[in-house]
């Protein structure tokens, strides 16, 4: 095994070689565009260490990882549109720099270029990889849809919120590890457990997305503090607040969640103010440990070696740690 950061080298290298600029440039420019710039690269990372993980070489995983990470970026482009987000890894979002338009058609030329990184692969390890594949973008549709939905809704449960949460982001991570499985001719049970571990490890990962929304550091976060405050995002620190709040409080939350004020630094502030006094910032934190301790747990079913799997630990502990 390599170390996380080796990984992730390997990866960068191979995914310069791929994004080419050619005519139409207005449809190719955006995609080269959202794929250098940057980002934590986490789920081709772990398609790479999963396939040595079950004892392949990394290198044979490479088009699948790609194909993640294109995936991946394609659903960013679109993402940011529903989101009207302007900041996208500390630069503009492509729908900002370009129009929305441009934003739609290199996203879905995105959807198609991932498909087609799958070509390379024998017939049996094509369709299970295509089988995943399509599987698991239609839940993030979905996913992606609920989020939409609960903008408008004031009944949303913790339990609807965690479907939303492992359909627009977690199954794409658990299909990550999986994948590399797969490329490895890994046994069903070992990709079932493999897949349920990216799973767990994705909700921890999506809870600690929504907290640093409102509080991770603008230097380094890359996305717009207070975003989903603005667009009224049903995340976990608001439901939590809700439940967590006295009366006063939430009726100033649900009243504030109910208008799209053009400036809205004091709703920000307003509502952070509440996530904190509330509980629910910390009760989030311990939510974030709580899913992250849950897929550790999915490791003593996988029979693999102690040392592979002290590697999946410090990637699922770098990731709690994050600040990006
Ligand atoms: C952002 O994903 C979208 C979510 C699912 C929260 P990342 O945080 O992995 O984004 P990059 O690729 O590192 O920029
Ligand atoms: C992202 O959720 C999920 C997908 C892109 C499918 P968010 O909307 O929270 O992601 P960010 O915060 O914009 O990266
Ligand atoms: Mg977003
Ligand atoms: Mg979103
Ligand atoms: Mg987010």
């Amino acid at each position: 095994m390599l170390s996380i950061e080796t990984y992730q080298n390997k990866f960068i290298d191979f995914l310069k070689d791929y994004s080419v600029i050619k005519d139409p440039v207005n449809l190719y420019e955006p995609i080269q565009y959202i794929l250098t710039l940057g980002g934590k690269r986490l789920r081709p990372v772990l398609t790479l260490m999963t396939s040595e993980i079950f004892n392949c070489d990394y290198k044979k995983a490479l088009q699948a990882a790609l194909s993640i990470e294109v995936f991946h970026n394609f659903s960013l482009i679109h993402d940011d549109i529903m989101d009207d987000a302007p900041l996208r890894r500390g630069q503009e979002t492509v729908h900002e720099k370009w129009d929305v338009n441009t934003g739609i058609l290199s996203g879905d030329a995105m959807l198609i270029m991932a498909y087609q990184l799958f070509e390379t692969y024998d017939n049996s390890t094509f369709r299970a990889l295509a089988e995943l594949f399509s599987k698991t973008a239609l839940e993030v549709c979905e996913g992606q849809q609920y989020d939409v939905d609960f903008e408008t809704r004031d009944d949303v449960t913790i339990a609807d919120y965690l479907k939303m949460i492992e359909y627009k982001t977690a199954v794409l991570i658990g299909a990550a590890m999986k994948m590399g499985a797969i490329v490895a001719g890994a046994s069903e049970k070992d990709q079932q457990n493999i897949y349920q571990f990216g799973k767990n490890l994705g909700i921890a990962f999506q809870l600690q997305d929504d907290y640093l929304d409102a509080f991770g550091d603008p230097k380094t976060f890359g996305k717009q503090i207070g975003g989903d405050i603005i667009e009224n995002k049903k995340t976990i620190l608001y439901i939590h607040a809700l439940q967590l709040s006295n009366e006063k409080e939430r009726e100033a939350l649900t009243h504030l969640y109910s208008l799209n004020p053009k400036d809205a630094t004091e709703k920000i502030k307003t509502v952070k103010h509440i996530f904190e006094s509330s509980g629910s910032q910390e009760a989030t934190k311990q939510e974030i440990l709580s899913y992250t301790q849950k897929a550790f747990m999915v490791l003593d079913s996988l029979d693999i070696s102690e040392d592979k799997k002290l590697l999946l630990k410090q990637f699922g502990e770098q990731l709690m740690n994050r600040n990006v």
